[in-house]
């Protein structure tokens, strides 16, 4: 992880991996972010689940799949498969997050709301591959992605890692419950990610505290700026910290040296057009793809079989 971060903030451009967003005050910054009036893909989302929870289950149903296993990738505070259970009726439910002691916090309130539910809690990095241990059970296995997450990958990497999901001799899934933010204006797009009150850059510059634990850095908060803007052409938004000033920054053998302007990249937010994304999930092996969409088509939850 170290010889990661070296390597990524000595390249010419340099860059952070989003992973390191989420320690436990990220974790947090990151639940703020989800209550802003600018943000809104969780609340779209929300009410897209809201109005179409019925309608998803009979989709489980209608594939064969009666009590499954929902495996929640990035679960975070779980509150969104909780909000599913009463309809999906999950005989295994297994969150999966990078941030371990917060998502155990909360996989131990869904216990309590569903005492009888087997529950699996797995901290883990899936960005870089997914290894579920074996008590998780083979069959019967819905992979639920909501959040727009996947948009955090790279589009190939978002390929690969559907792939890896859908392929019957490693994720093993009959389904997956996808949910993905949709191209729309620039202003809208823009406005939830840099918002009036400044949570997401403080979500942004929490990143460099967190590189100064694992890395031993000495980052300074102070000396960077927030910076957010949509690129159409590559349909995403990009997230950069950009320095005020010039400035150096040392950690153990090593240091570097950033002029004022400079940036380092943070996170890529790539979104897609319905037609796009159903592409996608072919591409990647699952055969039948529906979805569900609010009235403004800002957001989408996807249902793809294998
Ligand atoms: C987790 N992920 C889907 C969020 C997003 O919208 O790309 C992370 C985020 N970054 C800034 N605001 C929210």
């Amino acid at each position: 992880m170290q010889q990661e971060l070296t390597a990524n903030l000595l390249k010419p451009a340099a860059s952070l991996s989003p992973k390191f967003f989420y320690d436990a005050l990220g974790s947090k910054l990151f639940e703020a972010i989800t209550l802003l009036d600018e943000y809104y893909p969780t609340r779209t989302e929300a009410a897209i689940f809201e109005a179409s929870r019925a309608d998803m289950a009979q989709a489980l149903v209608d594939a064969g799949i009666r009590s499954p296993c929902l495996i929640d990738l990035g679960a975070g505070n779980c509150a969104k498969a909780a909000s599913l259970m009463p309809a999906l009726q999950p005989r295994q439910y297994v969150p999966v997050d990078i941030s371990v002691e917060f998502m155990r916090d909360a996989a131990a309130q869904v216990q309590n709301s569903f005492p009888a539910l087997d529950i699996v809690g797995v901290g883990m990095d899936f960005s870089s591959g997914l290894q579920l241990p074996a008590e998780v059970q083979p069959h019967d296995r819905v992979f639920f992605y909501p959040g727009s997450s996947l948009g955090n990958f790279h589009p190939d990497e978002a390929r690969g890692f559907l792939q890896h999901i859908a392929d019957p001799a490693e994720g093993h899934a009959r389904g997956l419950l996808l949910g993905i933010d949709l191209v729309k204006d620039s202003a809208t797009l823009e406005a939830a990610y840099a918002d009036a009150l400044g949570v997401t850059a403080a979500f942004n510059k929490n990143l460099l505290l967190n590189v100064n634990r694992l890395l031993g850095s000495d980052f300074s908060v102070s000396q960077w700026q927030h910076v957010a803007f949509f690129d159409r052409a590559l349909s995403r938004i990009e997230m950069h910290l950009e320095a005020r000033m010039d400035l150096q920054v040392s950690w153990p053998g090593q240091q570097r040296r950033f002029r004022a302007g400079e940036r380092i990249h943070t996170e890529c937010s790539y979104k897609y057009t319905l037609d796009g994304m159903q592409a996608l999930l072919h591409q990647a092996g699952f055969s039948q793809v529906r979805h569900w969409t609010d009235p403004k088509q800002w957001f989408a939850v996807f249902w793809a079989t294998v």
